[in-house]
């Protein structure tokens, strides 16, 4: 069987991180070998980028170029050996999320994210891209019941996360049949019903 690459996005909040374990354990249980990853992260050196990146401070190109640059290693090291040993990828974020976050949410222009992309990684796209939508202000509650300390991402005022929702819905748009939207205010019953349609329609 050929392997699959499927992403989850979504503004903080949304609710997709529950999702992924879940995902991957009914693949598994269907006789697919999965690896479950996440972005910036997923390889020794990425998550000591994704250490820097939640927490230092830095001018918003060298942010662009980490994320890029944890993602390189993370193709290289896991996703891309992975899909071609046949099994299945479920990441936790990817190169959505830095044209929601860097270039919606922090305004780099999106030329140079289209360059990074193509430079990082020119012929390989998600099979699926699952992004978890719901209103900022239900995210932003559900965030703040958490009671623990919030990263540099997740500090950032509403109207950042309002940019990266709408980079997000202006990307499910232009890719429909990549993208597929989950309504993240479901209940986890209905969502996860959801997925199984989308997934088995894959
Ligand atoms: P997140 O999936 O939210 O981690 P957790 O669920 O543990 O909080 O990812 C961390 C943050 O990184 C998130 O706020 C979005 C941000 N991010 C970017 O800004 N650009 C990117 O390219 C990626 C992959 C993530």
């Amino acid at each position: 069987m050929k392997g699959k690459f499927i992403t989850f996005e979504g503004i903080d909040g949304a609710g997709k991180s529950s999702h992924v374990e879940w995902l991957a354990e009914t693949m598994r249980q269907r006789g697919v070998v999965v690896v479950v990853t996440r972005e910036p992260g997923g390889t020794e050196l990425g998550e000591k980028l994704r250490g820097l990146l939640l927490s230092e401070s830095m001018h918003l190109e060298t942010e662009t170029l980490l994320m890029f640059a944890a993602r390189r290693e993370h193709l290289a090291q896991v996703i891309e050996p992975a899909l071609k040993r046949g099994e299945w990828v479920v990441c936790d974020r990817f190169t959505d999320a830095t044209f929601a976050y860097q270039g919606g949410g922090r305004g780099l222009d999106r030329n140079k994210l289209q360059q990074l992309e193509h430079w990082a990684h020119e012929n390989r796209q998600p099979d699926l891209t699952l992004l978890f939508d719901l209103p900022l202000d239900v995210a932003r509650e559900r965030i703040a019941l958490a009671s623990r300390v919030l990263d540099r991402f997740e500090q950032e005022r509403a109207d950042f996360h309002e940019r990266v929702r709408q980079v997000y819905l202006d990307r499910a748009k232009n890719n429909p049949s990549r993208i597929r939207v989950i309504d993240g205010q479901e209940t986890i019953e209905n969502i996860r019903k959801s997925l199984e349609q989308i997934i088995s329609s894959i």
